[in-house]
């Protein structure tokens, strides 16, 4: 895998309505499942959401939206008190690319919101599950698989985003994709072709490697 392809990936943020076939699915799946795991357990189990399923997964989140039902993660959220200077200055430079992308709104602009109640206009989401009560460990894992198959999906011209706005209802996912009750969603992963929208162009930095590393010797 070239290094290109670490830089092509970017969260893609509205997709156009072009199916991603079965055929490719499984092989971007195939390519994910060599990721590392804890004794080579592979935790990970994909749902993948296509066609009708998904339409009413996005009706449903509508719905769920409109109701104000509070949002709902089978895994805990990052939470403020624990983050550091330096990942709070990211989040604030990260809010910059976005307006700079979006104009003042930023992700206030109607057009993003539409866009994630419509779970990106995505046709195909993967929902990576782990066994309920899943170690950090696994989550590890699951991380590792879902880079994986981002990294993969990009090698394909399909793009990617992984997102908290795909996973708010567990209850919703679990009914339409038949999840077992001894599973719970990690994350959810929108596949797709990039369609022309502004959403797409946000284009975020990364910070000076010599605020993320140490070389003791
Ligand atoms: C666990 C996770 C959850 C995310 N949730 C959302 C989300 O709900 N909405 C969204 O627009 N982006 C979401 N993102 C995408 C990040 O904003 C994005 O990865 C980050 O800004 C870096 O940009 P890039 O992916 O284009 O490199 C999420 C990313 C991760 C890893």
């Amino acid at each position: 895998m070239g290094k290109n392809l670490i830089y092509k990936r970017r969260s893609i943020r509205s997709f156009d309505d072009e199916e991603v076939s079965d055929s490719l699915i499984e092989e971007i799946i195939k390519d994910a499942s060599h990721a590392p795991s804890w004794q080579n357990a592979q935790p990970w189990h994909v749902y993948v959401a296509k066609d009708g399923v998904l339409d009413r997964i996005k009706a449903e989140y509508k719905n769920a939206k409109k109701n104000n039902l509070p949002s709902n993660t089978d895994i805990t959220t990052p939470h403020r008190d624990n983050r550091s200077d330096l990942s709070m200055k990211n989040i604030e430079e990260w809010g910059d690319s976005v307006k700079e992308a979006l104009g003042d709104q930023g992700t206030d602009l109607p057009e993003f919101q539409e866009a994630r109640a419509d779970l990106f206009h995505a046709p195909a989401v993967a929902y990576l599950t782990a066994k309920k009560n899943a170690s950090e460990f696994t989550i590890y894992d699951i991380g590792s698989f879902g880079q994986t198959l981002m990294l993969s999906a990009t090698s394909w011209g399909i793009g990617t985003i992984p997102a908290y706005a795909l996973v708010t209802y567990p209850d919703i996912l679990k009914k339409e994709l038949l999840i077992p009750d001894d599973e719970e969603v990690v994350i959810g992963i929108a596949m797709g072709y990039p369609d022309d929208s502004k959403l797409n162009c946000i284009k975020t930095t990364r910070t000076d490697v010599d605020n993320i590393l140490d070389i003791r010797k």
